[in-house]
């Protein structure tokens, strides 16, 4: 059985006051039946793990440097989030591969990273809309999940996430025909190639997950969870969300 995850993205976002925020939701779901995640900005890592106390309430940096330490200005390495109290760490964001031109291989190296300092990593993946409407979809994201999760990848360790480029930020989703053609892809992949293992990995969809559309998302086959942005920012939002995903 794989565990259900409502993983929330805040992205560049986020102040001590946003904290409030962490507290409510904390507070509506007190003993969840689901993994619940907040990937805030890495300096309020260590704020949110005091305010959890012993709540389950997970938390996750957004990306990490595949060097455990050294002369890399501006950057933060895997065993820096573990000690922040992080659990997990996104990677290779689309917004980091378009922005930082990080390549699946260097993915592939930060997710042995994170493994080696006890982190899940979350191997972010997607098309453009270019490639969607070209009918690339399902080549380019296989090429991505085979370059980009290391061979190091367990059921437990990894956690993928279908993220088409279109649809982040954007209030556009794809059809739930879509999202199941793709995810059956990645996991046919994934058991070809970790067998068990690739079998128990989540597969997360994420882009413009909202309360509206999450129930029917949730529904799908081969969908273990979401990976929200601009809805994980608000406690009724995102808490709206794992309702729906403690509800699937
Ligand atoms: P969005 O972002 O939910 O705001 O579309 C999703 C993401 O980038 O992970």
């Amino acid at each position: 059985m794989r565990r259900k995850l409502a993983a929330g993205n805040w992205k560049m976002n986020g102040l001590p006051a946003d904290l409030a925020e962490v507290s409510a939701l904390m507070a509506a779901h007190a003993a969840p039946a689901i993994d619940i995640l907040i990937c805030p900005p890495a300096t309020l890592l260590a704020p949110m793990a005091s305010l959890r106390g012993p709540h389950a309430l997970r938390l996750g940096g957004q990306d990490c440097h595949a060097a455990s330490a050294g002369a890399h200005t501006g950057d933060i390495s895997a065993p820096m989030l573990r000690a922040a109290g992080a659990d997990y760490v996104i990677l290779g964001h689309s917004e980091r591969r378009a922005a930082y031109g990080e390549t699946d291989a260097a993915i592939a190296a930060k997710a042995m990273a994170a493994h080696s300092a006890g982190l899940i990593a979350v191997i972010c993946l997607g098309e453009t809309l270019d490639q969607r409407e070209a009918g690339q979809t399902l080549p380019i994201v296989a090429a991505q999940l085979a370059a980009s999760v290391a061979q190091s990848a367990t059921a437990q360790n990894t956690v993928i996430a279908y993220e088409p480029i279109w649809a982040i930020g954007t209030g556009r989703v794809p059809t739930l025909a879509q999202i199941t053609e793709v995810h059956a892809k990645l996991r046919a992949d994934l058991t070809q190639r970790f067998g068990a293992q690739g079998a128990g990995m989540r597969l997360l969809y994420g882009g413009s997950v909202k309360p509206s559309n999450a129930a029917e998302i949730f529904a799908l086959p081969d969908v273990d969870g979401a990976l929200v942005g601009g809805a994980s920012l608000k406690a009724a939002d995102f808490g709206a969300i794992i309702s729906a995903l403690s509800a699937a």
